[in-house]
């Protein structure tokens, strides 16, 4: 096992017994906090008495086998970590460890009657502060630890505030990673992975810095939106020697105050994505009922796919009837559309999904969208919140932003793929 010079740093303080009660490695993605934290969870279970009981958590028991349990049966071997995700247990070096996701809504119950000697945290500010204010309080046996990792979020964070800046009152220690310490990775890759980030994300994940997200969400789009906007995408397509592999349609219904919008995207083959049509309903200007707006949307998707081609649409769940009424009119008038409920991801997933798109240069808007390029050139956080929001008070078109995003995110795992070099 050869380390890096930082991850050396921590298993040195940890032979110096150096180590707190609790302990958190921070900083930025793919700095080796996770390797390195197994390690050094496997050695100190080892060392410690055969009768305590340890917990490993992630925020859901699948994130945790993902990130943790394959890795650190990969570090010590099968003989000495086994376990099963469904007993949710499994044993490290002969120690019985528990195996629990936060954010299960049960969680903090189950961990509530335990008595555990350590405690494993894998991407912590990703737990309720709840389960992780239940947890601290297992820890009871002498000598009890907590090892975690995670990246940095905002200042207003629980883990932020409520323990790593009162780090001197408690037994705390912090440790950060920056990128450019793994000095296991090729040095191309570390660069092609800071070019993922953009804004607020470039100051969490590559420089590791707890910074709260303000201000304009594309600022980069907004300052240039002439870079990503495109008058003429057949020829654009021709001159560039892509081809659209899947269409896909975005539908947000808007109450009597809002707007309805439509999208219209395409996806090429080697994963760059293209706003290319839209229509916006303006509730505000235009009462529309159930059956007008039927007829628009088939007016809509017939005139997009004799375009660009047929395609799934995703609409907004939360109008199951307004659903039911586009998904007839699209089996009895044989549009070239099938309509599913959108799969409404988190939102900050889906900005970053959009912002990985741009700062990769695989986004790109027709100006026939002049709605959609308005939205995300005016798109801000909310910056009174405590956690990362999109300010959503009538100022900006989110109801543009959201049909946009129905139509990409069912393609969330691929376009993240698409943009890697290395994998
Ligand atoms: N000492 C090491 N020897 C070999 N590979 C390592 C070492 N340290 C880290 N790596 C590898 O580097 C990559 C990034 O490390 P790791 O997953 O620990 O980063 P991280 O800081 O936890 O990142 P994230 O914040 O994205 O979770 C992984 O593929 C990991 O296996
Ligand atoms: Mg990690």
């Amino acid at each position: 096992m050869i380390y890096t010079p930082k991850q050396r740093a921590l298993m040195e303080l940890w032979r110096t017994n150096q180590l707190r009660r609790l302990n958190l490695l921070e900083g930025s993605v793919s700095s080796g906090k996770t390797w390195v934290s197994l390690v050094l969870w496997a050695f100190w279970v080892r060392s410690m008495p055969q009768t305590g009981l340890f917990l490993m958590c992630g925020k859901s028991l699948t994130t945790l086998k993902r990130n943790c349990l394959l890795l650190l049966q990969e570090l010590v071997g099968e003989t000495n970590f086994y376990f099963s995700t469904s007993a949710k247990e499994g044993v490290l070096f002969g120690r019985r460890v528990l195996l629990e996701g936060a954010n299960d809504i049960r969680s903090e119950s189950k961990i509530r009657g335990l008595t555990l000697q350590g405690a494993y945290c894998d991407e912590l500010t990703l737990f309720p502060q709840d389960f992780f204010v239940m947890l601290l309080s297992r820890l009871r046996l002498p000598g009890a630890k907590l090892i975690a990792t995670t990246n940095p979020d905002t200042p207003r964070h629980w883990l932020k505030t409520d323990y790593i800046d009162r780090a001197d009152e408690l037994d705390f220690l912090d440790v950060r990673f920056l990128l450019d310490d793994n000095t296991t990775l090729p040095r191309d890759y570390v660069e092609s992975i800071k070019r993922e980030y953009v804004g607020v994300y470039y100051e969490r994940l590559i420089l590791g810095r707890w910074v709260i997200a303000e201000g304009l969400i594309y600022r980069d789009f907004a300052n240039n939106p002439d870079k990503y906007t495109i008058s003429d995408v057949k020829t654009w397509l021709m001159k560039q020697g892509r081809r659209l592999g899947t269409v896909t349609f975005g539908v947000d219904f808007g109450g009597t105050g809002s707007a309805t919008k439509f999208q219209c995207t395409g996806i090429t083959g080697d994963g760059v994505v293209i706003a290319l049509e839209e229509e916006y309903i303006d509730h505000h200007k235009e009462s529309v009922d159930p059956d007008a707006l039927n007829k628009r949307f088939a007016a809509f998707i017939n005139r997009c796919t004799a375009k660009w081609g047929a395609g799934i649409t995703r609409a907004d769940s939360a109008e199951q009837i307004l659903i039911r009424g586009l998904f007839n009119t699209a089996q009895t008038q044989g549009l070239r559309t099938q309509v599913k409920n959108a799969l409404k991801m988190p939102i900050n997933d889906r900005i970053k999904l959009t912002l990985l798109l741009m700062a990769q240069g695989r986004f790109y808007v027709s100006k026939e969208c002049p709605y959609l390029i308005n939205a995300l050139a005016s798109a801000v956080y909310d910056d009174k919140k405590p956690v990362d929001t999109r300010l959503d008070d009538g100022t900006s078109d989110i109801d543009s932003l959201d049909a946009f995003e129905y139509s990409i995110e069912p393609y969330y795992k691929q376009l993240e793929a698409a943009g890697h070099t290395r994998d």
